[in-house]
């Protein structure tokens, strides 16, 4: 008899959650993926803690209604570090977050020199700093909050270029070089800065090493719905929401890139 694959959700407040997706769906392809984006409350970075809570409850309580997943990835480090323990309190489906790596990048760290680049909302939550604290003894850890950055991405995938000048001066704090040591490891603290990758190295004073933790996040996910074969080896069809505006056509087509 034919199972019924599994279907995971994957969350963001825009369309930096795709470059989650693209790895839990490499990893489980047989899924069915419902992809959400609450761009009307995009950017998250911006909203005070008590009004995300809220929102994110909402929206993924009303997801979760919808569309019953087997697991909801929340592509977010603004809304994970946030309001993850309110999520699993209110809802009893599985969650994997999306958490600054921290941990890895001070480990694999040769300089002992690491950046933390993010939503200034992100790198200013206790679950960041106590992260450090856990896990940073012996590296220095540099926190750098991004006003910009969530929208430059936006911007660029809806086929807006952004100026590298621009996105060199919201990366130049996470480069440090000190005491004879320079930054050798950026954590990618937020989903939307992978699609910006090409352009970070393009305009970076030195090479370094930049963690994105989406391939993590596609084993944790696998490992969780091992067992739970997909029925058809076709993919089934990709579902997009978007809280606020319909996609432009260049967003849509951009959207398409990834089997939306
Ligand atoms: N993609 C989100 C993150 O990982 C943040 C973007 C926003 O400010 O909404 O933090």
């Amino acid at each position: 008899m034919a199972r019924t694959p599994p279907t995971i959700l994957v969350f963001d407040s825009g369309l930096g959650g795709l470059t989650v997706y693209r790895e839990v769906a490499a990893a489980l392809p047989g899924a069915r993926f419902v992809y959400v984006a609450d761009d009307a409350g995009f950017p998250y970075g911006n909203l005070a803690e008590d009004a995300l809570v809220a929102r994110v409850t909402e929206v993924i309580g009303a997801s979760v209604s919808q569309h019953a997943p087997d697991l909801v990835v929340v592509a977010c480090n603004t809304a994970s570090t946030l309001a993850l323990t309110e999520l699993r309190a209110r809802f009893s489906v599985l969650f994997v977050g999306t958490v600054p790596a921290i941990k890895p990048a001070c480990a694999q760290s040769m300089s002992k020199r690491v950046a933390v680049l993010g939503t200034q909302a992100t790198v200013s939550r206790e679950y960041t700093r106590a992260l450090i604290r856990e896990y940073a003894s012996g590296c220095d850890v540099v926190l750098v909050g991004s006003p910009r950055l969530a929208s430059f991405a936006e911007a660029e995938l809806a086929g807006q270029p952004v100026a590298d000048a621009a996105i060199k001066a919201e990366i130049a704090g996470c480069f440090v070089d000190a005491d004879g040591r320079r930054t050798d490891t950026v954590v990618l603290a937020c989903t939307h800065y992978p699609l910006l990758i090409d352009r970070f190295r393009a305009v970076a004073p030195w090479p370094v090493d930049w963690l994105d933790p989406a391939p993590a996040i596609a084993r944790r996910v696998a490992d969780l719905m091992r067992g739970r074969p997909p029925a058809s080896p076709v993919p089934p069809p990709r579902i997009v929401f978007t809280s606020g505006h319909t996609p432009s056509p260049v967003l849509a087509a951009a959207l398409a890139k990834y089997g939306f």
